[in-house]
């Protein structure tokens, strides 16, 4: 018998994810969302005014500055949605938009509200530079512009960059920059071999840019898949300083949207809509800054002790590329290194490729990595399945599926 408090997921849409140099590089962050916000219950034909509460995640701060704040609540007036909508902008970094989830099914269990959305967006290619003390600017000297996409670290605080953390503790768990590559490799191929196939059509919304003149320019597909070689992977050169990460097995940066439906699987009945999966658990964890390419193991076995389930009851696994070096250490670690084990878990996680050729805005990949999951876990005829992602400093967020 089905459970009537079960949460389910009901619509899950994305843009397609772009390259860093774009025709979607001006368009606001929040516009993206509107995009997504809209197909989302359009596709699930809920009305705005039935959403109880919408969570947003984004962590690209500087570029949603840009439209002062609280995107948030002017996406949801924008997006038509009644001026009573309860909503909430979220940084949780690359974890933002399952944040964004995991509160809304917390909602939904302390009996506070029976539907709710999450959504995620980020333009990093419109991420303006900073020029810090203009304001009160000296009468002489020069102007110093800050790259908040530089690096991606957090060196004003005395932390690391993530890809130098990311590198040196792969080699600390015996992943080896070939490992890394031979990674990237896989995630571009299996992207390519998914999209002959069709299986991103169900999950995008097109990006439409009106010109000045002309037809509009359509984005219909993600930008940054490449074809290439193990060979060209392995003359790219470290950046940020890590021993490991290159352009290559590193995702780029990109825009992008997503936005995921859900509520009692009671409201889901009573609307007859057919849920796309069942949120069996959502939960977070954390840990020491430097072990970032560790916590997606960390929260998922976090996340399956909440569930009572073990990894052998996983069909498929999503865990995000921040870097190769994430899917391959945390698989590792699951494996509790046991060779077979492992090569067994890497063969299910990530099977549609990952943020290496699909892209990474940044707040909005937890929702696309959970929209896929329950996508792909539809394609297989059903069964359990986990996404998990990290974010700045460590953190993780985890959800378990079940089609
Ligand atoms: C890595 C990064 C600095 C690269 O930026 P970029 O230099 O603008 O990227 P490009 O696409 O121009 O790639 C650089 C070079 O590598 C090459 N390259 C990239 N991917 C390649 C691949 N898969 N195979 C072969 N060559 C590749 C490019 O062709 C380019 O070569 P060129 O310099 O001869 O033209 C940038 O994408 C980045 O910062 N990514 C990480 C984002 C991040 O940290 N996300 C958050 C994680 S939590």
């Amino acid at each position: 018998m089905r459970n009537q408090d079960d949460i389910v997921m009901v619509s899950a849409v994305r843009t397609p994810f772009s390259k860093f140099d774009s025709a979607m590089k001006d368009i606001p962050s929040i516009d993206l969302a509107i995009i997504v916000m809209k197909e989302v219950i359009r596709r699930a034909g809920v009305k705005p005014e039935e959403v109880e509460e919408v969570n947003y995640g984004g962590c690209v701060l500087a570029e949603m500055a840009l439209e002062l704040d609280v995107p948030a609540r002017q996406a949801t007036l924008l997006a038509g949605f009644p001026p009573e909508n309860i909503s909430l902008t979220l940084d949780k970094a690359c974890c933002s938009s399952m944040t964004a989830l995991r509160l809304g099914v917390r909602g939904i269990r302390a009996g506070d509200l029976d539907i709710a959305m999450a959504v995620g967006s980020e333009n990093m290619p419109r991420t303006p530079h900073l020029a810090p003390g203009i304001r009160w600017a000296k009468r002489l000297g020069h102007v110093k512009l800050i790259d908040p996409l530089f690096e991606l670290g957090y060196h004003a605080k005395g932390f690391s960059a993530l890809a130098k953390d990311a590198g040196e503790v792969a080699l600390e768990f015996g992943v080896t920059r070939e490992m890394q590559d031979e990674w990237a490799f896989r995630s571009q191929e299996r992207y390519a071999q998914a999209d002959r196939e069709g299986k991103f059509t169900g999950e995008l919304v097109s990006v439409v840019i009106p010109k000045k003149q002309g037809d509009p320019i359509v984005i219909s597909k993600d930008e940054s898949p490449r074809r290439t070689t193990l060979e060209a992977l392995a003359k790219l050169k470290p950046v940020y300083g890590s021993p490991t990460v290159t352009p290559g097995n590193a995702p780029p940066l990109s825009a992008g949207a997503g936005a995921i439906l859900f509520m009692t699987r009671k409201k889901a009945e009573e609307k007859g809509l057919k849920p796309l999966a069942t949120i069996v658990a959502a939960t977070c964890a954390s840990t020491a800054p430097r072990y970032i390419a560790s916590i997606p193991a960390i929260t998922i076995r976090k996340a399956l002790y909440a569930a009572g389930l073990t990894m052998d009851d996983m069909k498929l696994i999503e865990i995000n590329e921040a870097f190769a070096a994430m899917p391959v250490v945390s698989t590792k670690i699951l494996a509790d290194a046991e060779e077979n084990k492992w090569n067994a878990l890497m063969d299910k996680t990530n099977v549609n490729g990952g943020a290496i050729a699909i892209g990474h805005p940044v707040g909005a990949s937890a929702a696309r990595i959970t929209m896929t999951l329950a996508y792909e876990l539809q394609r297989r005829g059903g069964g359990y399945g986990v996404a998990a992602i990290c974010g700045g400093l460590a953190q993780g967020e985890a959800v378990i599926l079940k089609v």
